[in-house]
């Protein structure tokens, strides 16, 4: 396989490199698991001579997780997976310091976005790493040509995991991809505690609001909702949930809270926030039942999950207040303050997820790379999950470095939990 030639990318301003670098060198200290898994890819090179094409929220764990790609013996090119997700100065650090070729500015329109995912498509990767499978789809309706070199992919979230299985179930999947977030030590913890406590973050950081006392409406009860709906509870939210599963409604209300559908809860919340991976699960008529003055996010994958198109039909008039804030009066007189466009606003306003917890979602991300890239011609044109193995490794290994330590069964236990004979 041949390497593309050194690219610097396209980011805002590289004279925020060497803050970047401090700020990504803060954001290593809190992934202990990358650390060691970045240490054995430098001895190993599992990736040596791999292209990898990432779209990936531009922030200081991910490049972390582009060096340790790096070290393994990639060669990456990196674009946002969101136009309002970069961090500037992480950008300019991965291109100055790093020479890691990067195409992410923050605030970007939609042609940009676009350009830079095409400038990823352009250098003809080998492998795929996306959040949101926009560079899968991208490759797939528009540049079929590159799919015969092509290894495979990784995806990182929900909304793209669902649509490779939609690709896979219309038999147009291009390659195999493994399902980073379907792996435990992803889902459970980057899902519900990094989300959880970034989105309040965001919400905070863009309106600083007071939660206590708040009616906290959180749409959409799965890993996200049960960690954006623990963390508005821990602040003092008065927090109720809105569901289509009724397992997962049964779930928010034996967890103790009140759960009703999206219509009378709009009625009531001061605080919204979806966290569904649905498209408009508030529509028009819900912001047009809103208290005056009712604060709406999303912390979900793409902004469609507010359908603001029927937000801005009707508006009256249009004020930003505060940065990521915009005020829509509505014409019944009404304000309705939307936050960060409706893009994550953990991201937009906020910093992402906590580095720590990071550390074990990327964990899984660089080591299915380089199983991809060991294992891709055995593997189909399938959905697949991070094999177990690895998943219970980034789980020991984090363990390891909280200095926890757990059981291990004893023989007759491990016997007692294989045999069916045992009785009463
Ligand atoms: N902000 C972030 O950094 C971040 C991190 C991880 C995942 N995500 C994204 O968040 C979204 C949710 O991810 P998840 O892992 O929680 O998914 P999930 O599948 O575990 O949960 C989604 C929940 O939303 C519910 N839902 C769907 N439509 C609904 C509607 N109309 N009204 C109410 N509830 C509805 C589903 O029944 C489900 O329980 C996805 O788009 C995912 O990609 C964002």
């Amino acid at each position: 396989m041949q390497l593309i030639d050194k690219q610097l990318g396209d980011v805002k301003d590289r004279s925020l490199a060497d803050q970047g670098r401090s700020r990504i060198e803060w954001a290593a200290s809190f992934m202990p698991v990358l650390a060691q898994i970045k240490e054995r890819f430098a001895r190993e090179r599992p990736l040596a001579g791999v292209r990898i094409g990432a779209c990936l929220h531009v922030t200081t764990e991910t490049a972390n997780l582009m060096l340790a790609l790096q070290a393994g013996g990639a060669e990456i090119e990196l674009c946002a997976s969101n136009p309002l997700s970069t961090q500037d100065d992480v950008a300019a650090a991965l291109s100055e310091h790093y020479k890691i070729s990067t195409n992410a500015i923050k605030g970007e329109d939609n042609a940009t976005y676009y350009k830079h995912i095409e400038t990823v498509v352009a250098t003809k990767p080998h492998m795929t790493m996306d959040d949101g499978c926009d560079l899968v789809t991208t490759i797939y309706t528009k540049h079929n040509h590159l799919l015969a070199d092509m290894i495979g992919g990784c995806e990182e979230t929900t909304t793209g995991v669902i649509r490779l299985h939609a690709m896979e179930k219309d038999g147009v999947l291009p390659f195999p991809v493994i399902a980073v977030n379907d792996a435990l030590t992803k889902h459970m913890f980057d899902n519900r505690y990094g989300t959880g406590q970034s989105t309040l973050d965001g919400v905070i950081r863009a309106t600083n609001v007071l939660i206590a006392g708040a009616t906290v409406v959180v749409v959409g009860y799965g890993w996200c909702g049960r960690g954006v709906a623990s963390r508005a509870k821990g602040l003092g939210a008065h927090v109720v949930v809105t569901e289509i599963d009724p397992r997962k409604a049964l779930e928010a209300a034996m967890d103790g809270f009140q759960v009703m559908p999206i219509a009378d809860a709009a009625k009531v919340g001061d605080i919204f926030i979806t966290v569904t991976g649905n498209f408009h699960v508030i529509a028009g008529s819900h912001f047009e039942s809103m208290k005056d003055g009712a604060i709406v996010c999303n912390s979900g994958h793409f902004n469609d999950e507010l359908d603001l198109d029927a937000l801005e039909a009707l508006t009256a008039s249009k004020a930003q207040p505060r940065t990521f804030v915009d005020a829509y009066t509505l014409k019944n007189g009404k304000t309705v303050r939307v936050l960060g466009e409706g893009r994550l606003i953990n991201l937009a306003a906020a910093e992402g997820h906590p580095a720590a917890v990071m550390d074990m979602s990327f964990a899984n991300q660089a080591m299915a790379a380089g199983y991809l890239a060991q294992n891709y011609k055995t593997l189909e044109k399938k959905v697949y999950s991070v094999p177990d193995h690895i998943d219970e490794e980034v789980a020991e290994l984090k363990l390891a470095a909280m200095k926890i330590a757990i059981d291990t069964p004893t023989p007759e236990q491990v016997k007692y939990m294989a045999s069916w004979s045992e009785g009463t």
